[in-house]
């Protein structure tokens, strides 16, 4: 019969009780070409060569003393991918019709007559062994597929990110030309939220989208947004109308990032006893999002210069933010924040924490 060269580097594992058995499939094997071929006599020895070995076809006795071909099979199954194909030829001589359908119901894929018919021997192999290649050949086609479908979901990732920090770099350049106080504030945000024990998921929602909070401040004219001196209240509640128009802006999205965006946009300047704007919501009903910012915002605000106000020492900063936890913040939010305060200067700073924190307040 023709040989196809390109399945003899196929492996075979053979597990048969009877060594003549073994020898007959091995001679028939070698002389076929076929060089990756082990064997066994004692089936509780299945497990460990497949493990080692990695058969891409198993010939399995069914009648063994210790382990039958049965059993042997679902010992082997935990271990077999459910996507990956893997078959299992079972030798049989005078096996009852029940013994064969018990075989194949346990994943066994075809039966082998003993005595063996060399070119029947042959032939099943080779057929199940093709099988096996182009399974392993798709299923190599679908994991290029699948690392050029993650590749290209990251570099669509990756311009959504940067197109929504240009976003707020623009919302922000007349006030703040360098965008750093978005930036530490989308920063500190991330960590004080990692501190409150968020899932990663949400920590980088939160951390991503903090930098949009007054995307709204592109509605705001210069003669007020750039004014030095203190507001007169019209031109505050001007003033306050960012949050509104910031949440417009971002609002309808079916993109997480920018709905999370949009509730902190909203909710920023609201605060845990019932006095902020624009709704004037109260503590829990505020959402966690927009606590967080509120806390990161005021702090970053507080701690540099400003066109009406002098920077802060970092210290004095503090304080205030712990003075107005539950009149201005969420008591857990401040919390939180003086538990990132202190992987700056604490006994022994975690490390990552401590770059990212010494980074924000490096100019205060
Ligand atoms: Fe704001």
């Amino acid at each position: 019969m023709k040989r196809d060269e390109r399945l003899t580097v196929g492996r075979i594992l053979v597990v048969d009780d009877q060594p003549a058995n073994v020898e007959v499939l091995a001679r028939i094997l070698k002389r076929e070409g076929y060089r990756n071929v082990k064997s066994t006599n004692d089936p509780r020895e299945a497990l460990p060569l497949f493990t080692q070995f990695q058969p891409d076809l198993i010939l399995l006795d069914l009648v063994m003393p210790h382990l039958d071909g049965v059993a042997v099979i679902e010992l082997l199954r935990p271990h077999i991918p459910a996507s990956a194909y893997l078959p299992i030829l079972v030798l049989t001589a005078d096996s009852t019709a029940e013994a064969k359908r018990r075989a194949l119901s346990a994943g066994a894929k075809d039966f082998l007559a003993k005595p063996f018919d060399r070119t029947e021997v042959l032939l099943r192999i080779q057929n199940l062994l093709e099988t096996r290649l182009l399974y392993r050949h798709l299923q190599g086609v679908n994991d290029t597929l699948e690392d050029e479908v993650a590749k290209r979901t990251r570099e669509l990732q990756d311009a959504r990110n940067e197109t929504l920090q240009r976003l707020a770099l623009a919302a922000e350049r007349r006030d703040d030309d360098t965008g750093e106080h978005i930036r530490r504030v989308g920063a500190l945000s991330a960590l004080v939220a990692e501190a409150m024990e968020l899932t990663g998921a949400q920590v980088e929602l939160i951390g991503g989208a903090a930098p949009l909070h007054d995307v709204g401040k592109i509605g705001i004219p210069d003669g007020i947004l750039l004014k030095p001196g203190k507001l007169q209240s019209e031109e505050f509640e001007r003033m306050k109308t960012h949050s509104a128009i910031g949440a417009d802006i971002l609002a309808g999205s079916s993109v997480p990032v920018l709905r999370m965006a949009e509730e902190i946009a909203l909710t920023h300047h609201e605060r845990w006893d019932g006095t902020g704007y624009p709704y004037g919501l109260r503590a829990m009903e505020i959402p966690l999002s927009g606590r967080i910012v509120a806390v990161a915002d005021v702090f970053d605000a507080l701690t540099h210069e400003r066109p009406y106000k002098e920077a802060w020492p970092v210290r004095e900063a503090v304080e205030e933010i712990e003075r107005q936890s539950e009149r201005q913040f969420d008591p857990r939010v401040v919390e939180a924040f003086l538990a990132v305060r202190e992987g700056v200067s604490g006994p022994e700073p975690d490390p990552e924490t401590s770059r990212v924190a010494s980074a924000l307040l490096e100019k205060s």
